[in-house]
């Protein structure tokens, strides 16, 4: 009993030493939107936005999911077939930890989706649902 206790406690921080050297720098990602917005972000508000359909964009690409595809745990796929890791941060716990990526790829996206860039609570938003999945 005893012995499983000290590997289930070992076993927890590992994986929580190695997931925090990523969350650091996601977090503070999220945080500079939530204070940019001035307002607190919401997961559910992330997920409409993700998973909606949006206009005003390019032709035949109206959401998120066109390229990153409802299953966030899974690969996505650009519209020329290049695969794309999944979004959800329990696949990928890289994802969103490098702040010239995530402002690269969301104007680049948002522009694409949307025909404009989104706001910073958008982006606080989607991050905080992106980072629970
Ligand atoms: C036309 C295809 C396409 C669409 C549509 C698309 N993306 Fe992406 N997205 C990509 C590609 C390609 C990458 C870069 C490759 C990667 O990060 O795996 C990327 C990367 C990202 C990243 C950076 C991830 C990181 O680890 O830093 C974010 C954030 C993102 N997308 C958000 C969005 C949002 C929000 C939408 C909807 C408004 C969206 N994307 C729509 C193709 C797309």
């Amino acid at each position: 009993m005893k012995l499983l206790y000290i590997s289930l406690t070992i076993a927890a921080i590992a994986s929580s030493t190695l997931t925090s050297a990523y969350a650091g720098p996601r977090n503070s990602i999220i945080a500079g939107f939530a204070s940019e917005a001035g307002k607190p972000l919401s997961a559910k508000r992330g997920k409409d936005f993700f998973m909606g359909k949006h206009s005003g964009g390019k032709p035949g690409i109206n959401s998120c999911t066109s390229c990153h595809t409802t299953n966030l745990r899974g690969m996505g796929k650009t519209r020329v077939g290049k695969p794309i890791d999944p979004m959800a941060v329990s696949a990928n716990s890289a994802r969103f930890t490098d702040p010239a990526k995530v402002a690269k790829w969301f104007r680049r996206n948002c522009k694409t989706v949307l025909g404009r860039e989104c706001t910073a609570l958008e982006k606080g938003d989607i991050l905080t649902y992106l980072a629970t999945q």
